[in-house]
């Protein structure tokens, strides 16, 4: 069986003890691509230098909400050079978040939107974070921006009127570790809301370790237990899943 995890961050430090060793380990467990993804740009910078030492690893580059503070002027420029590096498949993760940043919302929106306008500049699809702020977010993706490539919501909130919105605008949902969370009340609505042709999976690892592992590091070999949770929803067998995300990721990311 080949699974994919969309979205991960072997760019953290919490693998900076082991990341060969770990990414060594994944390439023998069946995972066939791994997509990395930058939220700042010394981060970005750090996802392109390592998807460099992998064939099945790609990067994404962009800020986050959370990375905002003291960004340089010149940011959009710097992320344009990144992104013509070859292993840079998409701007982001990108968008916003309210959660952990309620002070400064009309920046974190004015930096989503360049973002959205320099991928389209680029003809890149988007990878979108979003926390606590589903109505702004589908407010821009509506009426402020058009989002020419489209992308991913990754890590997809489950929030039926976000899902509803997303695909509405044809983005696809990533689905992480809180579809498996004991306490996630309405996963297997959400899950069964969104097609199978839009479905992706990502760990966004080294966070939100997914059940029965809940708590531990995470990394791309958990990402078993997203799709086989998927499969259960859907009463597929996990190899359909799996083959479905493939042909979605690679849709999505042109990725081979
Ligand atoms: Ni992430």
């Amino acid at each position: 069986m080949k699974l994919i995890d969309t979205h991960s961050h072997y760019n953290d430090e919490k693998f900076d003890n082991d990341r060969d060793e770990v990414i060594q380990n994944i390439t023998n467990s069946g995972i066939t691509t791994i997509i990395n993804a930058g939220y700042s740009l010394e981060s970005s910078k750090r996802a392109i230098e390592i998807a460099n030492n992998y064939d099945f690893m790609y990067a994404t580059v962009g800020v986050s909400p959370n990375d905002i503070e003291n960004l340089e002027n010149n940011y959009i420029e710097q992320i344009k050079e990144m992104a013509k590096e070859q292993k840079v498949i998409a701007i982001g993760e990108i968008g916003l978040d309210y959660y952990w940043n309620k002070e400064n919302k009309e920046t974190q929106k004015e930096i989503f939107i360049k973002q959205v306008e320099l991928a389209n500049q680029l003809g890149l699809p988007i990878v979108i974070h979003t926390r606590d702020a589903v109505m702004d977010t589908i407010d821009i993706l509506k009426n402020k921006v058009n989002c020419n490539k489209k992308g991913v919501f990754h890590c997809c909130p489950l929030n039926t009127e976000l899902i509803k919105e997303g695909l509405k605008l044809g983005f696809y949902i990533s689905f992480a570790g809180p579809i498996t969370f004991k306490n996630s009340k309405n996963a297997e609505e959400i899950v069964k809301m969104v097609p199978i042709d839009r479905i992706l999976t990502e760990t966004d690892s080294p966070y939100l370790s997914p059940e029965p592992v809940r708590g531990t590091r995470n990394d791309s070999r958990n990402i078993k237990y997203i799709a086989q949770k998927i499969a259960q929803i859907k009463n597929m067998p996990i190899e359909n899943i799996a083959e479905q995300i493939q042909k979605n990721a690679k849709t999505i990311f042109k990725i081979t």
